[in-house]
């Protein structure tokens, strides 16, 4: 992402009404370290509950992946790869036939991620892509008829406003052929004070996520947030199913921004917009699924049921 792209959008989201910033521009260097933090935390469960899907269930994928015979799992997103390598160890053990195709926009992530399942699995087909989701996804369908499946995990379509859900999801159908899946993770309606507590833990890392976009914005654009002066402020609406998180400034303030050339005012109180993380019910996913050319397979839920993997059909 260009330092340019990141001031515009700050600019942006500073100057809308309600104020907001992008959760994506919560992944700098520090940021990738406070999530690692996150997914170790006891209150953060979704991590482990799809892990817990795959630790039980991979028979059960791999039946449904080799039933067209060769595959290519596709992951947009793969983090450190963790809870994939789970599975491509599982599939590599019973002699299927298949790659593994990470895909980032950073190669540098990439390599790492080499690196990391290559010393686990040193004879795996692995070919990381580096590059656009849909580029490398529209480059890959007319490759060969090897079945494609692409992975979407850790409820990462949560952060997706709906509109921006359907176009995001309906451009993965476009560059799928027929017969491919799609694997995405769902974080399932649940007790709204486990959710909340889950955004909300009691060791603060979760606030020091949110906080490090302010302090982000310090350092790459000379702001100066006080960030002693905003309070982290997470709320579940059972209704929606949405988690938001706010940042609210408790006194106030003006802010500084040099690289925008640009001050804003904060009210006492007023918060700024950071992040929405959705929790789906099974109804909920159906009708995304239709509405972006697919159709549900199958449902795969973790042993305390808080956590769906849903594999989708292009039709
Ligand atoms: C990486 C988008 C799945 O929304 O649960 C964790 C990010 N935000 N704690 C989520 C996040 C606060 C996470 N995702």
């Amino acid at each position: 992402m260009s330092k340019t792209q990141f001031a515009e959008d700050v600019k942006e989201g500073l100057n809308s009404t309600p104020k907001r910033l992008s959760s994506k521009y919560f992944y700098d260097a520090k940021g990738d370290k406070l999530f690692q933090q996150i997914m170790q935390l006891e209150e953060y469960y979704l991590t482990r509950a799809e892990l817990n899907i795959f630790q039980t269930q991979s028979q059960h994928l791999l039946d449904l992946f080799d039933s067209g015979g060769a595959f290519r799992i596709v992951e947009l997103g793969a983090g450190d790869g963790m809870k994939t390598k789970v599975l491509l160890k599982y599939f590599q053990q019973k002699g299927a036939d298949f790659s593994y195709c990470p895909v980032d926009i950073s190669a540098n992530v990439l390599e790492d991620l080499k690196r990391n399942i290559l010393a686990e699995l040193p004879h795996l087909k692995m070919e990381p892509l580096a590059g656009d989701y849909f580029k490398v996804l529209s480059e890959l369908k007319f490759q060969n008829h090897k079945r494609n499946i692409a992975f979407f995990l850790g409820s990462n379509i949560g952060n997706f406003r709906k509109d921006l859900a359907i176009a995001f999801l309906s451009s993965i159908q476009q560059n799928l052929a027929k017969g491919d899946f799609l694997l995405i993770g769902f974080d399932l309606k649940k007790d709204p004070k486990r959710i909340l507590s889950a955004y909300n833990d009691s060791q603060g890392v979760t606030r020091a996520f949110n906080m490090n976009l302010l302090q982000r914005i310090n350092d790459e654009l000379g702001g100066d947030f006080d960030l002693e002066a905003f309070d982290h402020n997470p709320i579940y609406d059972p209704m929606t199913g949405e988690c938001r998180s706010y940042l609210i400034a408790k006194t106030p303030q003006k802010v500084h921004i040099k690289e925008l050339n640009a001050s804003y005012e904060f009210r006492a109180w007023e918060p700024i917009y950071m992040e929405v993380s959705k929790k789906y019910d099974l109804d909920e996913i159906a009708d995304l699924a239709e509405s972006t050319g697919f159709r549900v397979r199958e449902n795969l839920f973790d042993q305390e049921q808080l956590f769906a993997d849903s594999i989708w059909e292009v039709v």
